[in-house]
């Protein structure tokens, strides 16, 4: 088995948010206890709907924020004990809105040689070599160079922020809905550069994203995320064969989903859209759920251990199982 990269271990986040007018703040538990890990040169998906704190597990995974509880290792070493620049020379994000994070006052070379200006000591002219050659690895016209970020579309500037990610070589590069703000003409394009980039130098990659189909084919393992916590894990080609937890089944049929534009994928489980600040008592998706038994109501399901997989759901534990497969508890 390959080395651990990046390693979650149970991770809390929370917010404090305003309560409404004249009434108290009240606790928003955006990520639940999560545990995870990233081998070396592993694709690893993380899928759920929109608000079940994929972009907080991501922020937390980055060291841009601090975790309420738990620890995030960074090849083996806790990241809130790391140097913030040699952090980010390891783990590099890219993120939804290509526009955002793109300095717009910045020509492309600029911004995508910002990481060799202040992570390395290399002069102008091997900075410059390396901008070319990485503008050129991820298709972009070496005449962008300078060029300012609102000149480019939507898929260039994605292919600017790629480089950028790329461009010093990190351990891994988180990418948070890294086609969702393009056309969907693009989408398949900026996947495609993606995967071929993997492929390539052997990268490592968490992907997240609302859309099972955005990872279906470049992760090989995917995580689903439920009210900030992961309902189940599995290598890709069994949870799509058989999905065990019945939100990632859900999900999965959602796919077939014929309008992809609404950002949140069309589960089929009804309107009671879950709500962070109200986090149901025993399985937290116990009131979406279709197969819901009366304990789930009160009791909170462990992660079980099942083959190469985990999942979180009563109906697969041995005591509540009428004929136990082949579980066992971790
Ligand atoms: N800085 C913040 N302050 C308060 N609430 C936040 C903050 N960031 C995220 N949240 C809340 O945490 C929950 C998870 O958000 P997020 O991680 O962005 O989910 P996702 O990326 O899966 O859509 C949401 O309910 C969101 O409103
Ligand atoms: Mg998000």
């Amino acid at each position: 088995m390959s080395e651990t990269v990046l390693e979650a271990r149970g991770v809390r986040r929370s917010f404090s948010v305003s309560g409404g007018f004249m009434k108290p703040r009240r606790a928003l538990h955006a990520v639940r206890g999560v545990d995870f890990t990233i081998r070396r040169g592993e694709v690893v998906g993380l899928v759920g709907e929109s608000g079940c704190g994929k972009s907080t597990l991501a922020k937390l995974l980055l060291g841009l924020m601090p975790p309420s509880e738990g620890e995030i290792l960074l090849e083996g070493a806790p990241i809130s004990g790391q140097d913030r620049l040699e952090t980010a020379r390891r783990i590099q994000p890219i993120f939804q809105d290509p526009y955002s994070s793109l300095n717009p006052r910045k020509s492309i070379g600029t911004i995508i040689g910002l990481p060799l200006r202040v992570q390395t000591d290399l002069g102008g002219a091997e900075i410059a070599r390396r901008v070319t050659e990485t503008m050129d690895l991820v298709g972009l016209p070496a005449r962008v160079v300078d060029s300012y970020p609102n000149q480019l579309s939507g898929g260039q500037r994605q292919r600017v922020a790629i480089a950028r990610a790329l461009i010093n070589r990190p351990s891994i590069i988180i990418c948070d809905e890294p086609t969702s703000a393009l056309d969907v003409s693009v989408q398949s394009q900026i996947l495609n550069l993606l995967q071929d980039l993997q492929r390539e130098f052997g990268l490592t990659y968490l992907l997240i994203s609302h859309d099972l189909s955005v990872v279906e084919h470049m992760a090989s393992r995917v995580a689903v995320m439920y009210l900030g916590r992961i309902v189940e894990e599995r290598p890709t080609a069994g949870l799509f064969a058989e999905a065990r937890h019945p939100y990632a089944r859900a999900l999965l049929d959602s796919v077939l989903t014929p309008d992809p534009s609404l950002g949140i994928p069309d589960t089929h489980l009804g309107a009671a859209f879950p709500n962070p600040l109200e986090i149901p008592a025993g399985c937290s998706f116990h009131p979406r759920c279709p197969k819901a038994m009366p304990r789930c109501c009160t009791v909170a399901p462990d992660p079980l251990r099942i083959g190469d997989g985990m999942v979180e759901c009563l109906l697969h534990a041995p005591d509540q199982h009428d004929e136990p497969e082949e579980e066992t508890t971790r």
